[in-house]
């Protein structure tokens, strides 16, 4: 008998019942022995508390393309992994019953940095744990991709392509904010294939005086509109140069709820142009995952299966350069990857005329 865990961690994304789907068939299929199945509910709350179903192949069936996640999730334990939980329970110690209780032989969890770094102390607790690389963010280090990007990406660009007709019939400035939490890969793909015309991201701190300047630009060569993406995390060079403690701060006094609006107000207020705002938003990890993801998501489930099935565990699935390979959890456990500013796309952007507010 051969018994496998599977939860999902984090903020949701499009494939991760695409990904489940891909690691429950491949280890069925391929398994010599008869397999159990456990579905953890809402990420690592359900292993803390015990809250889990066995599952049956069927329960896999169909779910390709449906989004969110059908075993549910949350966030915790992320932090202060060894504070216990208001009612005292030791968060390390339940999960380690809950995987010995059930006699599991590998779990399988499917998160972004925050919970990779929790897969990696239950492995260094002694537990088999294979982590897959879920998050919009594509934030996820040692790995050239995470599923859920492109599905996120789609959505950002095409929230880009409608603002685009009805700022052009009103002759408008729209500031557009596109999630990635503190980096630029969504909003930069985004404003690429969505044709923007600026793109703040927080890898590349912003000058405003370089954003007018770019809108003025635009406007005396007869442009009637102007689109500028704003990442979430997306930071000033005065912000940039604030210390850690002095930036929370900042943040935190903020009295509108995302940087968007201040920017959207500063430039009606320099330009004399009409200045709208637009939050896609949570739509970004929602509906169904792309053909791309899809593919990805199995990728995925598949490498994660043939690494359990050829007895190793403590790896998180990676893409390499277009390869499927596993890389050790220590050495990617709650790493972040940025975008390069000296990256390709960065410069390919730059040539199109997009800028990132850091050049006059
Ligand atoms: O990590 C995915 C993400 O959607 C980020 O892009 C965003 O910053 C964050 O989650 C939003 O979190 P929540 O769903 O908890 O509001």
């Amino acid at each position: 008998m051969v018994r496998i865990g599977l939860l999902t961690s984090g903020g949701d994304c499009q494939a991760l019942n695409a990904t489940m789907r891909g690691i429950v068939k491949t280890v069925i299929n391929l398994s010599t022995e008869p397999v159990e199945i456990y579905g953890f509910e809402d990420g690592y709350q359900g292993m803390i508390y015990k809250r889990y179903r066995k599952m049956s192949p069927s329960d896999f069936s169909g779910i390709l393309t449906r989004g969110g996640t059908i075993l549910g999730t949350s966030r915790t334990p992320f932090k202060r992994l060894d504070t216990p939980e208001a009612d005292g329970v030791d968060k390390v110690a339940a999960m380690k019953e809950t995987y010995r209780d059930l006699k599991l032989d590998c779990l399988f969890m499917l998160g972004g940095n925050g919970s990779t770094k929790t897969a990696n102390r239950l492995r260094a607790e002694g537990l088999s744990v294979i982590a897959l690389p879920k998050t919009i963010d594509n934030d996820t280090w040692g790995t050239d991709l995470t599923f859920g990007f492109t599905s996120a990406v789609e959505i950002a660009t095409k929230c880009i392509d409608d603002i685009r007709t009805t700022a052009s019939s009103h002759g408008r400035v729209f500031v557009i904010e596109i999630m990635g939490h503190k980096v630029g890969w969504i909003p930069l793909y985004a404003a690429v294939a969505g044709g923007a015309d600026a793109c703040l991201i927080p890898e590349i701190p912003y000058d405003m005086d370089n954003v007018i300047a770019a809108i003025d630009r635009r406007m005396q060569a007869g442009a009637r509109f102007t689109i500028i993406v704003v990442a979430e995390g997306a930071i000033s060079r005065d912000e940039a140069r604030l210390s850690k403690r002095e930036y929370k701060k900042l943040v935190a006094e903020r009295t509108s709820p995302s940087i968007v609006y201040d920017i959207a107000r500063e430039i009606e207020t320099r330009t004399g142009r009409e200045t709208r705002v637009a939050i896609p938003g949570h739509t970004q990890r929602g509906g169904q995952p792309d053909a791309q993801d899809r593919v990805f998501a199995t990728q995925c489930g598949v490498e994660a299966a043939l690494g359990f099935l050829e007895g190793e565990s403590g790896f998180m699935v990676a893409q390499r350069s277009g390869k499927m390979c596993r890389v050790p959890l220590e050495e990617v456990a709650g790493k972040l990857k940025y975008v390069d500013p000296g990256s390709d796309l960065v410069r390919e952007a730059r040539f199109l005329g997009i800028s990132f507010g850091d050049e006059a």
